[in-house]
């Protein structure tokens, strides 16, 4: 199959940019993810699905505290991008100088940002390279006006090294997931 017969539907499945926060063992981080989707048709019962990757140190801090925020960015946030999606927590900590506020479910909620979710999550499905995890949202808040930011929009906006650091990371992560996509663990998911 030639990707490029599929890119156009296949790129309209990214979220909005949102920084998702953890919070383990008294530590806070945050990441960068647009792999987020609705996952309830219920109102009242709001549910929505995360892809993690497992390099990621949210991943480990997702998987071990069983909740997160997502904060969707505001469309002139770019600079977020870079600051929390190209940088890992386990380089520096990339919430010391960020104002937040602490969530329902213990996660981090960015105080300037377009609106937040506070998740708990309920269920997770290995897929070798990432985990897709399903959570109840518990809280959350529109903040601001306008629309979210879009990567599809953001990547045309930003500065070129920026780019060129997202190409080399992104390189090194296809390899790395092409190596464990298979590798798929179909134990079923225990709540810690
Ligand atoms: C535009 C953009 C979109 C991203 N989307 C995701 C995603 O959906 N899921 C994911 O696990 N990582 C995603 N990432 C990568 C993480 O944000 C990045 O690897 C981050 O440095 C991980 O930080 P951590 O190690 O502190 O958790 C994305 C990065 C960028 C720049």
């Amino acid at each position: 199959m030639d990707y490029a017969e599929i890119a156009p539907m296949m790129g309209t499945l990214w979220s909005p940019l949102a920084a998702v926060t953890s919070q383990w063992q008294g530590r806070d981080n945050v990441q960068i993810a647009v792999a987020i989707a609705a996952a309830s048709i219920v109102p009242d019962r709001p549910r929505v699905a995360l892809q993690l990757y497992k390099t990621n140190l949210s991943h480990d801090m997702v998987l071990a505290s069983g909740a997160f925020a997502l904060n969707f960015l505001k469309s002139d946030q770019l600079d977020l991008i870079g600051d929390f999606g190209l940088v890992s927590g386990r380089e520096k900590d990339k919430l010391a100088e960020v104002d937040k506020a602490a969530g329902t479910s213990g996660s981090p909620l960015l105080t300037d940002c377009f609106g937040y979710l506070d998740c708990r999550v309920i269920n997770a499905m290995d897929g070798g390279d990432m985990t897709c995890f399903l959570a109840d949202v518990l809280d959350g808040k529109t903040l601001a006006k306008g629309n979210p930011l879009w990567w599809r929009d953001a990547r045309r906006k930003l500065p070129t090294e920026w780019m060129t650091r997202w190409d080399q990371k992104q390189s090194t992560e296809v390899e790395t997931s092409r190596a464990t996509m298979d590798n798929i663990n179909r134990t079923v998911w225990q709540p810690s």
